[in-house]
């Protein structure tokens, strides 16, 4: 548990109230009878986690919140777990080239640029030869969750002393640079809505490729 962990323990079930989910991952998955290994990190109030299980995947579930880890307990038992993102060590938890898909839905714009760039390795590591990062990431046109407000630690990643974590806000060149280390690219700016607003975020999809594979 750390200040951040806090925060989220804070903020989820606030967001569990006024969120809708929207399927983003529907035209994303694979449907079929063989059963594929998700993981989704920094799940928060399950609602990807959720999707994926009725959709035939067996989904590990990680987050640093302990309201998250017990509410989606009930929803994937056995297979959430406390898991801090940027305790680079822990990451040794899971095998290489063991998921098909990793989702990460607005949880990997907290973290410094080396942190970032561990962490981009990692999931690498960790999916399978052809296996999909889906992502979606805050976008510097995000002045709502407080693009530019605050002290600039590094280019484009805030602390922001009212809300009380560190946030980064991607450019499009910071998408090629941090989810290139994942696999190929292709990404889109869209408008979502979460807290009842609208939100600009990056929509990523990832794909490793097999003369990516970078052990670190
Ligand atoms: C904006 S919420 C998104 C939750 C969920 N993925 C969704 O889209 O509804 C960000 C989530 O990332 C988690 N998170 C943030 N930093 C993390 C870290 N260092 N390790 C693990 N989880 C983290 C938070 O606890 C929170 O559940």
């Amino acid at each position: 548990m750390n200040n951040f962990s806090e925060y989220w323990n804070y903020r989820l079930p606030k967001n569990a109230d006024i969120n809708n989910y929207d399927f983003w991952l529907k035209d994303k998955c694979e449907y079929g009878k063989n059963i594929k290994q998700a993981l989704d990190l920094g799940c928060g109030n399950g609602d990807d986690t959720k999707f994926l299980i009725k959709n035939g995947y067996a989904v590990v579930s990680v987050d640093f919140s302990d309201y998250a880890i017990k509410k989606v307990s009930k929803v994937n038992q056995g297979s959430t777990f406390y898991f801090d993102m940027s305790d680079l060590p822990s990451w040794k938890v899971f095998p290489s080239g063991f998921f098909d898909i990793v989702v990460a839905d607005l949880s990997l714009h907290y973290f410094d640029e080396k942190t970032t760039i561990s962490i981009m390795k990692q999931i690498n590591r960790i999916l399978k030869d052809g296996g999909k990062l889906f992502a979606r990431v805050n976008t510097i046109n995000e002045t709502e969750a407080g693009a530019g407000d605050g002290e600039e630690i590094e280019p484009n990643f805030y602390k922001n002393p009212l809300r009380g974590i560190n946030k980064r806000f991607f450019s499009e060149e910071d998408v090629h640079k941090y989810f290139s280390l994942v696999g190929t690219v292709a990404f889109k700016e869209i408008s979502i809505i979460r807290n009842g607003k609208p939100k600009p975020c990056f929509e990523i999809v990832c794909t490793k490729q097999t003369e990516q594979s970078m052990e670190k």
